[in-house]
């Protein structure tokens, strides 16, 4: 057996029905939903009561579109595929004035949410001077030619830090949105909040929607947050396939990448960074029979792990458990919640799905 791993659906629509307290909510499916699987995510919040979604990709979009009719389905980044668009009834961002004048004649009857660049700045509208001259330009429009205002949004880049720079973000982005309401504007989606900011704030005043992504699958923005209010839905485990007793002094491994520091005993285990296993989560632990033994070595199948006389070939090991959660390495600066899991290669892994029904 090599790395297995297995997802629990209902575990993944309890956790959206949990995150997300009530409130509607974009559900950000991007990069095959953060790598559980395009279409298992999309159906399971479908039913957790979630009716509209966020990617990156057309390609994504369109899959989107086929598993919903009436689903709002946002693309996220600047598109000039607008035949696409209009084909599949995407919702897509208006992200500069600059491109507002370049392809305003091929925006009529497009449903487009307005972005502010804020702090984050990777596309956006600078300041509310620019979204006035679009809009006092579409008022001299006819209506057939128009776009249709169906949103407002921006990305925040700081709400999982607590330096301060959130709190800018968000006062300059509340900002921008007073604007709209001096003219009266209220499209049917507002949102910016990605799961930090969601867990740290509830629903901003004047949006419609959260947009959320890691909570979604289970995993906390943050350090400090309660396991129950995350609970992830998933395991990634191996096993141990040979067990070799060591002498003190005694290499293993590429070049001796292990070399015992004693006479000990070591698992075989058949998972490595070609399954996806970060060689900065190598660095760390891994589960077996409820206790934790250090990862000593890491290669592209196998990795080594200094065990005890308990361990026996067979055994289970497990990188990401219940009990050993994927957060956890996050904080411990393995790296981003969403680049541990972006990095699982379906290729060599094998994937089940567990409580479909
Ligand atoms: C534009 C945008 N919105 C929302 C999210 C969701 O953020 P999170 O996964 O932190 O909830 C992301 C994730 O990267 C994003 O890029």
């Amino acid at each position: 057996m090599s790395g297995i791993l297995t997802i629990d659906r209902k575990q993944l629509v309890s956790q959206a029905v949990r995150v997300r307290e009530g409130i509607p909510t974009i559900a950000v499916v991007k990069n095959n939903a953060y790598n559980f699987g395009l279409e298992l995510a999309v159906e399971a919040f479908l039913e957790a009561g979630i009716s509209a979604f966020a990617t990156t990709s057309l390609k994504e979009a369109e899959a989107i579109r086929k598993m919903t009719d009436d689903s709002m389905v946002f693309l996220l980044n600047p598109t000039t595929e607008f035949a696409s668009v209009r084909r599949l009834d995407l919702s897509i961002t208006l992200p500069s004035l600059a491109y507002y004048e370049k392809y305003q004649e091929e925006l009529a009857g497009i449903s487009v949410h307005i972005e502010y660049a804020g702090l984050f700045n990777r596309s956006g509208f600078d300041n509310f001077g620019e979204v006035e001259q679009v809009l006092h330009h579409q008022a001299q429009m006819d209506e057939a030619e128009r776009f249709f205002l169906e949103g407002l949004w921006c990305h925040f880049g700081y709400a999982d830090e607590f330096d301060g720079n959130y709190e800018i973000e968000r006062k300059n982005w509340l900002g921008f949105l007073a604007g709209f309401d001096r003219l009266d504007i209220t499209p049917e989606f507002v949102h910016s909040q990605n799961t930090a900011s969601f867990v740290r704030d509830g629903l901003l005043p004047g949006h419609t929607h959260t947009r959320l992504g890691i909570g979604l699958y289970g995993s906390k923005p943050y350090s400090g947050l309660n396991d129950e209010m995350f609970v992830q839905p998933f395991e990634l485990y191996s096993s141990v396939v040979q067990i070799r007793d060591m002498d003190e002094n005694m290499p293993m491994g590429y070049g001796g990448s292990f070399v015992a520091g004693r006479r000990t005993k070591v698992a075989i285990v058949d998972i490595g960074y070609g399954d996806g296993v970060l060689r900065k989560r190598a660095e760390y632990d891994c589960l077996i029979n409820g206790r934790r033994y250090p990862i000593v070595s890491l290669m592209m199948s196998h990795m080594i792990v200094e065990v005890d006389e308990t361990v026996a070939t067979g055994d289970r090991v497990y990188i990401y458990h219940p009990e050993m959660r994927l957060d956890e390495y996050t904080f411990k600066g393995v790296g981003a919640n969403s680049e541990q899991l972006a990095t699982l290669n379906y290729n060599t892994l094998t994937k089940e799905i567990t409580n479909e029904s």
